[in-house]
């Protein structure tokens, strides 16, 4: 079978509203928390995505009932049976990590294989281990599959992360919202996403506080009761269709976003001469002047600017007047859109953690390949502002974050389509 690719007759300018779906990092966990659930949870705004599919096979593998409706998915854990997951469905999705922690505190038993690097580089998960096994679990490794158990009550530990890892903070938070203890987590990570994985687990009857700040401390109960949950919006997703009113010189309306969760990015967009409005549930931007290079972008974590809009922010740079510089402190592997990039005529220099950026007059088409998903929108915003007809093929990548990424923008007026 031939694989589809994204055909896009650039250099026309975006203008109008796109609706922002519910965030893929956010929905992850949350399916994985509604294991620990004794009851049936109903979740909201669950965005048509690869991985939420992904994520659904591995519950109904585990023995757990689980129906999607439109953006709701229903899953009653009930039954839930296994606590293994096969290598097949851990290579589907790396952050399938995350149902590690949720696993051990439902059934105190857990397998899976080792998920290993990716495309962004290693993946190393030495802080989930740590952080669970602090919690009482023991883990043992043999030929990349983990075997873990956690033998008694959580009883509640103290645990500092090295570095505020976002998947380590969730999968402690998983194992140690069942128990008896209190669990205190010191340095943890603060990104929007994992206040919604605690607002979904307080809506069933756990008890956690601090959530958003870097000392997250989990209550044990008893047991977990059913809940209705509306997921988050993408502040990603909402920074790419940023990223393409920038580079087209065009403007756009976002709905259903949450301006609180991205300054970092708006201030981003702003230093580049856009003028950006947030409202409640709602960011305006607009990119009527040229855009203006920026000294140094360096990503962090949260608050700063997301590693995962830096290849977003790096297309739009090369249209911008002057040397922008971007420094990727979160992954190594971080710069695959560069070469890609520079087939439709951008001028970047990318060497270990920095990325020097020339800003070019104009970009012309190629055909080019999505290496990773947010690697891949970055190509896809380089098309919308290329002359000619670039392809983007790999698209399993982007379809990974954002639901049928052509149609939002042909919405707006782009010539896109995928065949
Ligand atoms: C999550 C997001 C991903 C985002 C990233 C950083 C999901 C599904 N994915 O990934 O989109 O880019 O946060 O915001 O939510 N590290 C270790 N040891 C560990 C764990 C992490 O050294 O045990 C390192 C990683 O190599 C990386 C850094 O910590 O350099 C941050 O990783 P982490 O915050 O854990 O990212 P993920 O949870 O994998």
């Amino acid at each position: 079978m031939t694989e589809s690719k994204l055909y896009i007759e650039g250099g026309r300018r975006i203008s109008g509203e796109i609706g922002v779906h519910g965030a893929k990092n956010s929905v992850l966990p949350v399916l994985a928390a509604t294991l620990l659930v004794a009851g049936t949870c109903r979740i909201h705004n669950c965005p048509a995505l690869s991985d939420v599919y992904s994520s659904c096979r591995i519950l109904r593998s585990l023995g757990c009932k689980c129906r999607r409706e439109g953006q709701t998915v229903e899953i009653d854990a009930g039954t839930v049976s296994a606590y293994e997951i096969s290598e097949q469905l851990m290579r589907e999705m790396r952050s399938s990590i995350v149902f590690l922690g949720a696993i051990l505190g439902r059934l105190r038993r857990c397998r899976l294989s080792f998920p290993g690097g990716c495309e962004l580089g290693p993946r190393p998960i030495d802080l989930h281990l740590a952080g669970l096994e602090k919690l009482g679990a023991r883990i043992f490794e043999d030929h990349g599959v983990l075997d873990c158990t956690l033998p008694g009550a959580v009883t509640g530990a103290d645990i500092t992360l090295t570095l505020p890892s976002v998947g380590a903070t969730e999968n402690i938070m998983l194992a140690a919202v069942i128990g008896t203890g209190e669990t205190v987590i010191r340095n943890a990570a603060r990104e929007p996403e994992i206040a919604d994985l605690a607002g979904f687990l307080n809506a069933c009857g756990a008890n956690i506080t601090g959530h958003g700040s870097s000392t997250v401390v989990i209550r044990g109960v008893d047991s977990l009761h059913g809940a209705e949950y509306g997921i988050m919006p993408d502040r990603i997703v909402a920074a790419t269709y940023m990223g393409a009113a920038a580079i087209t010189g065009g403007e756009l309306m976002l709905k259903g976003v949450r301006p609180s969760d991205m300054y970092s990015t708006v201030s981003v967009y702003e230093q580049m001469g856009c003028s950006v409005y947030p409202y409640s549930d709602r960011i305006y931007i607009s990119a009527k002047k040229p855009l203006k290079a920026i000294k140094t972008v360096r990503t962090m974590p949260y608050p700063g600017f997301p590693t995962d809009c830096q290849p977003i922010v790096m297309a739009v740079l090369t249209k911008a007047r002057g040397t922008s510089v971007i420094v990727e402190n979160i992954f190594e592997n971080r710069f695959r859109a560069a070469p890609e990039l520079r087939r439709l005529g951008a001028d970047i220099k990318a060497e270990g953690r920095v990325a020097v950026i020339e800003g070019v007059p104009r970009l012309s088409s190629a055909a080019i390949v999505a290496t990773d998903l947010r690697a891949g929108a970055a190509l896809v915003l380089g098309g919308l502002a290329a002359e000619g007809t670039t392809t983007v093929s790999n698209l399993h990548y982007i379809d990974r974050g954002y639901e049928s990424i052509e149609t939002s923008l042909r919405s707006v007026g782009a010539k896109i389509k995928r065949m």
